[in-house]
């Protein structure tokens, strides 16, 4: 049995408790790792009561909570993160602590004397909020990224030259590093995102901010789905949960013109890419409704026809099934008699065997050497 993770993180002789979000009662993974750690070593002591403090890509708020009494403006893609940050905030500063939290596409008007930067996983989130951290930064502004080692390239350290100015690395400590980049290049410049590519064959220009899922070009499972989508009568309600730029919901407003598609992600700029795929496709109407928050937790419970979920498999930087269970879970619920979860996914996961448990049944529909498509319908 892995052990359950610890939930205390001290530095100086102080201590807060921090949790992951959802909260899991045997939680084996901690709520910061040793970047969060070695970041909060080098800063923590530095930062003057009157300065302004920045903070990007906070996991599960372990930065905020520990510099909660600084003024910390937080900015996240993420809904489930902004939710332990507020949680993890509350808990140890309780209910009055306020926290200025921005969404990723939308940031604060205002210069700051330090920028904390976890590195987020993707290149192309990473370029789009340098550009955008330029008109936030003067002269004196001290910029502080951190990361484990194996996601700190020599290409993020040119990025950092290219966009913000000078900068070197520390050296590691357990596994995990810091940037330091001095700001020099202030003139602003605009992100060269959202980026777009064309799906011809149906009929699809897609356009993705820089921090959604396969940003770059069409997933290969999304792909497969796609070549392979459900035929269903009868469909009033259809659900792209997990939706990204919202590719599988659109496909489905292009094949069932009169069904009303509901699409949920916990990224806010997955929802953005969707919404804004929704218009420039003209298929943009009141039968469309976008969805930010964790999972279906919003869909009302026996309303959807037919679900089509590519779930994640991962949290942040680990590995996971959770979140694909918590939308199967939903997925059962918000599900009418009779309707259908169709779910892509690599057939090494093993879903058949969540499905069959919740649903009591489950088909393949289609498989390749990679995919499978699953079908799994709800009886009663
Ligand atoms: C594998 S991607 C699929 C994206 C899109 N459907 C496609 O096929 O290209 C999984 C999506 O699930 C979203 N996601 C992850 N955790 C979530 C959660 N708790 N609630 C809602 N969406 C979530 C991610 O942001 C991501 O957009």
């Amino acid at each position: 049995m892995p052990q359950v993770a610890e939930t205390q993180f001290s530095l100086h002789d102080k201590s807060w408790s921090l949790k992951r979000f959802p909260f899991r009662k045997h939680e084996t993974l901690r709520a910061w790792d040793a970047a969060d750690e070695l970041l909060l070593q080098e800063v923590a002591g530095s930062i003057k009561q009157n300065e302004t403090v920045l903070i990007l890509n906070d996991g599960f708020g372990a930065l905020a909570t520990v510099l909660a009494d600084h003024n910390v403006h937080w900015i996240n893609d993420s809904f489930i993160s902004e939710q332990a940050c507020r949680q993890n905030v509350q808990e140890n500063h309780g209910v009055e602590a306020t926290l200025n939290c921005h969404n990723s596409l939308s940031w604060p008007d205002i210069t700051f004397d330090w920028v904390l930067i976890k590195l987020p996983k993707s290149h192309a989130q990473l370029e789009d909020q340098l550009y955008r951290l330029k008109s936030c930064l003067h002269s004196e502004s001290k910029i502080v990224a951190s990361a484990m080692t194996k996601n700190l390239h020599r290409q993020t350290i040119k990025l950092f030259e290219k966009l913000i100015g000078e900068s070197h690395t520390s050296l590691a400590k357990k596994k995990a590093r810091l940037l330091f980049a001095k700001a020099e290049h202030l003139t602003p410049a605009a992100s060269p995102y959202p980026k777009h590519y064309s799906l011809s064959e149906y009929q699809l220009d897609v356009f993705n901010h820089a921090a959604v899922f396969s940003q770059q070009k069409l997933d290969i499972g999304t792909a497969f789905l796609l070549e392979h989508f459900p035929e269903k009568e009868d469909c009033e309600t259809i659900i792209d949960l997990g939706c990204g730029n919202g590719l599988l919901g659109l496909r489905a407003a292009q094949l069932y013109p009169e069904a009303k598609l509901e699409f949920y992600d916990e990224s806010h700029s997955a929802i953005a890419s969707a919404q804004l795929n929704a218009e420039k496709n003209q298929l943009s109407n009141e039968r469309l409704r976008f969805v930010h928050g964790d999972c279906l937790e919003q869909a009302t419970p026996n309303s959807a026809d037919l679900i089509l979920n590519n779930p994640p498999f991962h949290q942040q930087h680990s590995i996971s099934s959770h979140i694909a269970k918590q939308m199967f879970r939903q997925s059962w619920k918000t599900l009418r008699k009779g309707g259908e979860l169709w779910v892509v996914a690599n057939r090494h996961l093993g879903y058949h065997k969540d499905l069959q448990a919740l649903f009591g049944n489950q088909k393949v529909a289609h498989s390749n050497s990679k995919f499978v498509i699953l079908k799994a319908r709800k009886n009663r």
